[in-house]
């Protein structure tokens, strides 16, 4: 098995190096082989996504990501920004399934913004489709308008739209990931306004006849942003499109007090996945050795889970992730009064340990 390790930019190259580290001690055989991307592969090759980082993600069973991205490249034409080697590796490897799981620790209770009575015990998933939508629609660009409110003024324009397959597959997604927790989906559109979201809701209507045993209901997204802070836990499976997944998934992470603990995997229909942190790459604290590397650490575990088929793996990372935050260790971002503050190095090497002391036990 090999995994294509890829830090990127920013606290990338900190919080990947504490994952490889605890997949280093669980003695498993796969190889892992590390290449850039984004901003640092600008630098070293010309382009944020060069070929051979994205040869070595094709031929990898799974790849390891950091983050991308810094205010450096803010001017760079856009085909060479940061951003565009996630997009390349979401497009090029068809990575049409986002999962975005929101949960809240029982520790870290307290350190949403919400009241800690409507995030206890919270775990919702978000599933987002991410290959098509109005992030990879076309024509897009820009143009002079020749008709709505200002006739010969320059404007740009994108377009959002969905197929029928790309809607049937992630619904399918949605439906079978129900199955395994409470059999509950939601999807989220804008079918009052928006005719590719009428038939996004149509269209997963139709897939839910096939799984009547899960019960799927619909809301307006504008909604969904108000469920999700008013009552989250009426939440379990949410699916819906590239960009509301995108905005709700960002809204999601907050209610579990810190971005830094939210893993995520993007899966082709191979199962060949990408996993990333749900957080970005943090210039602001890059290379003070403080980031969370614990969303980067459960990527990992959702890794062995649905890419390389080592269930027991993951829930060794997973146990580990949960004794060290209760002994009371915390990164900046989740730190509160009588919890020890420590840094990414150190998070890492406490997961490392409770994973080597479980080992033993057992
Ligand atoms: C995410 C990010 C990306 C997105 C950006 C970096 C292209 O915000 O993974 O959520 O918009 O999908
Ligand atoms: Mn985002």
């Amino acid at each position: 098995m090999k995994i294509a390790v890829l830090p990127g930019d920013g606290i990338g190259t900190e919080i990947v190096a504490e994952a490889v580290k605890v997949l280093n001690v669980l003695d498993l055989d796969f190889e892992m082989e590390t290449a850039p991307v984004g901003g640092a592969a600008y630098e070293a090759h010309g382009h944020p996504l060069p070929e051979s980082t994205l040869n070595l993600a094709k031929q990898a069973d799974a790849i390891l990501f950091g983050a991308v991205g810094d205010w450096k490249y803010d001017k760079l034409d856009r085909p060479l920004r940061p951003e565009q080697a996630i997009l390349g590796l979401r497009k090029h490897l068809g990575l049409f399934a986002n999962f975005r799981p929101a949960i809240c620790y029982e520790q870290l209770t307290h350190a949403s913004s919400l009241k800690p009575e409507l995030v206890a015990g919270l775990d919702i998933l978000i599933i987002r489709e991410l290959t098509g939508d109005i992030y990879f629609g076309q024509p897009r660009g820009r143009r002079t308008a020749t008709d709505g409110h200002f006739p010969g003024a320059e404007e740009a324009f994108d377009t959002m739209r969905y197929s029928r397959p790309e809607i049937e597959r992630i619904a399918h997604v949605a439906f079978q990931a129900a199955r395994k927790r409470s059999k509950r989906v939601t999807s989220v559109d804008k079918a009052n306004v928006l005719e590719t979201f009428q038939f996004w809701k149509d269209v997963v209507t139709e897939v839910g006849r096939e799984y009547p045993d899960v019960e799927l209901d619909h809301m307006y997204v504008d909604n969904a942003a108000m469920q999700l802070v008013k009552a989250p836990k009426r939440f379990d499976v949410v699916v819906t499109g590239n960009m509301f997944g995108d905005i709700l998934s960002d809204e999601a992470a907050m209610l579990t007090g810190s971005i830094g603990m939210l893993p995520s995997a993007s899966l082709n229909a191979q199962n060949q996945g990408l996993y990333e942190p749900s957080h970005g790459s943090a210039p602001d604290i890059a290379g003070q050795g403080v980031a969370n590397p614990l969303a980067t650490i459960l990527s990992a575990a959702m890794m062995l889970r649905f890419s390389l088929d080592q269930p027991e793996a993951a829930d060794r990372i997973e146990s580990a992730v949960r004794q060290v935050l209760a002994q009371g260790l915390r990164t900046a971002d989740i730190h509160s009064e009588g919890t020890t503050q420590v840094g990414t190095r150190d998070m890492g090497d406490a997961v490392v340990a409770a994973i080597t002391k479980t080992t033993i036990k057992s």
